[in-house]
């Protein structure tokens, strides 16, 4: 399977580079920096993308790759900091720019043969440096400038090694797609042959020789993950397939029966323990708190139920691949904000064996897998949803009463959203309770009740997000249908916290 592989620096788009090369159709997998020229052969990569990263090359502890990465023969394309570190390890000279460029810049592109092939003489470009080039590496050639960086591409042909100062793979550089794709079929040689299809059908097959005569257990949540990894197993192992759907008494208005359409056809055991996780979050306030209980009680009901289905030799996990190179990235894995719990324990308990079919892939593209494998499109479509659900959308004390409030609030939400056109164009929205209550007047009376958050984000990855910018039309029929239809919320504001600092969740 052809590939290009992505040296990590540290850069926050690394990310975006597998995204965006991936769009092309071309596998495209993200590395520690401090592979061994070897690791890199045995990978056989048809190209190699040096990311950008924070550093400095001439700082004490910058992240420096082998040597000999640039003798393998394969095509190299640095970004920002991959491309200072071509001119550093290959003799052309680096220095603190004496303006530091920030956004938008205008390239002008003066060799348009290989990379810069079907564009314009001049377009926009994304910028984000302190350092720059003074002086170009022996055996390079100039391929385009900048007003402040007098040398923003460059070239080796005849080694195939290439060096961008800016930004292919963020949305403001125009032609950034253009140019990777140039950068992987053009000179690196893919054919671009990645695609979803292609995907189920090899992993199809890993997973039947992986399981053999064996059986495999699934933990349905409600969300595209757990759903997409069902179906590729089940499409591989049929009958050999046993889901388990945890209904926690804490999920979106409709969800369960949602599930239980879409995968009723499969050996599916539905628990109903809403009134096991109420008890055992009975009188509990503290976020990590509900979220240990929240894991705790979830691993108990489903170790139950896997040994009520007898012999089960393998657990199918929807892990991601953002969550595969959390634990790999350059510096090692980031600091815990929140636990996420979701099955988290389960292997180690019950000696399962992983499967984890979706691991190399990124949110939209298990969508777009989903599809293939006909997963209605309402749950591919469906917003993320945290692991312990309302209880940390629930401020302070959990109780039926205030489970039913917010799941009601949060659905008449959901639905204007929809009407609006407005659904599909966040990332997240829902809404929170407040521990509070607030006065308020209705007809004649006075009034003291709940108030509730209404949190619209966009975002790419969950990673960073902002508040969306709902029209105040919208958030006016939102607020007076919640107040007037729900009994009990008598008071609606919106979030208006982007994430950093905020956090997504309110809990
Ligand atoms: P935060 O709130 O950390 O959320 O900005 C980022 C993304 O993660 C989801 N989230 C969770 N998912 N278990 C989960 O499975 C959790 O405990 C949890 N907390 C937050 C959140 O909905 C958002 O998509």
């Amino acid at each position: 399977m052809e590939k290009i592989i992505v040296l990590d620096f540290g850069s926050q788009y690394t990310q975006l580079i597998a995204r965006r090369v991936r769009e092309q159709r071309v596998f495209c997998e993200i590395v520690p920096f401090r592979v061994t020229a070897d690791d890199i052969r045995r990978m056989a990569p048809k190209g190699i993308i040096l990311s950008g990263g924070p550093a400095s090359v001439y700082s004490e502890n910058a992240p420096i790759p082998p040597r000999d990465i640039f003798n393998l023969g394969i095509p190299v394309l640095g970004i920002c900091y991959g491309l200072q570190l071509i001119a550093r390890l290959e003799g052309g000279e680096v220095d603190r720019a004496a303006a530091r460029e920030f956004g938008k810049a205008a390239f002008t592109a003066e060799d348009r043969d290989d990379l810069f092939r079907g564009m314009p003489e001049k377009f926009s470009v994304w910028m984000s440096h302190g350092d720059h080039l003074t002086a170009i590496p022996g055996g390079f050639v100039r391929l385009g400038h900048t007003p402040n960086a007098g040398i923003a591409a460059i070239a080796d042909r005849g080694r195939r090694i290439f060096g961008l100062q800016f930004h292919p793979e963020v949305a403001h550089t125009e032609n950034g797609s253009l140019i990777l794709r140039n950068f992987a079929f053009g000179i690196c040689g893919c054919s671009g042959q990645w695609t979803p299809e292609h995907f189920v059908e090899t992993s199809v097959r890993k997973i039947r020789e992986q399981v053999g005569a064996g059986t495999v257990i699934c933990g349905l949540s409600g969300g595209v993950d757990s759903a997409v990894t069902a179906a590729l197993v089940h499409q591989a192992v049929g009958d050999q397939l046993f889901c388990v759907f945890v209904d926690t008494g804490l999920m979106r208005q409709n969800e369960a029966e949602e599930v239980q359409a879409a995968f009723g056809r499969f050996n599916l055991r539905v628990v109903q323990a809403g009134r096991l996780f109420l008890a055992a979050l009975a009188g509990v306030t503290d976020p990590e708190q509900k979220r240990k209980i929240i894991g705790k009680t979830f691993i108990d009901v489903f170790e139950k139920e896997a040994h009520a289905i007898g012999r089960t030799d393998f657990l199918a996990q929807g892990t991601l691949y953002p969550d595969v190179i959390e634990s790999v990235s350059t510096w090692g894995p980031s600091v815990t904000i929140k636990s996420h719990h979701n099955v988290g324990g389960l292997p180690e308990r019950l000696r399962f064996k992983l499967i984890e079919p979706v691991r190399e892939l990124f949110k939209d593209e298990v969508r777009e897998v989903g599809r293939v494998l006909g997963i209605p499109g309402n749950l591919l479509g469906r917003h993320p949803f945290p692991g312990p659900g309302l209880a940390v959308r629930i401020l302070g004390e959990i109780t039926p009463e205030r489970i039913d409030l917010i799941r009601q609030a949060d659905a008449l939400f959901i639905e204007e959203l929809k009407t609006a056109g407005w659904y599909d164009r966040v990332w997240q929205a829902f809404a929170v309770l407040l521990p509070s209550r607030t006065v308020g007047v209705m007809g004649d009376e006075r009034t003291y009740e709940q108030a509730a958050v209404l949190r619209a984000v966009t975002s790419v990855d969950g990673m960073t997000a902002d508040w969306a910018r709902l029209p105040y039309d919208l958030l006016a029929r939102i607020s007076n249908r919640i107040i007037n239809e729900i009994r009990g919320i008598n008071r609606i504001v919106y979030d208006i916290s982007s994430k950093p600092p905020g956090t997504i969740e309110w809990e």
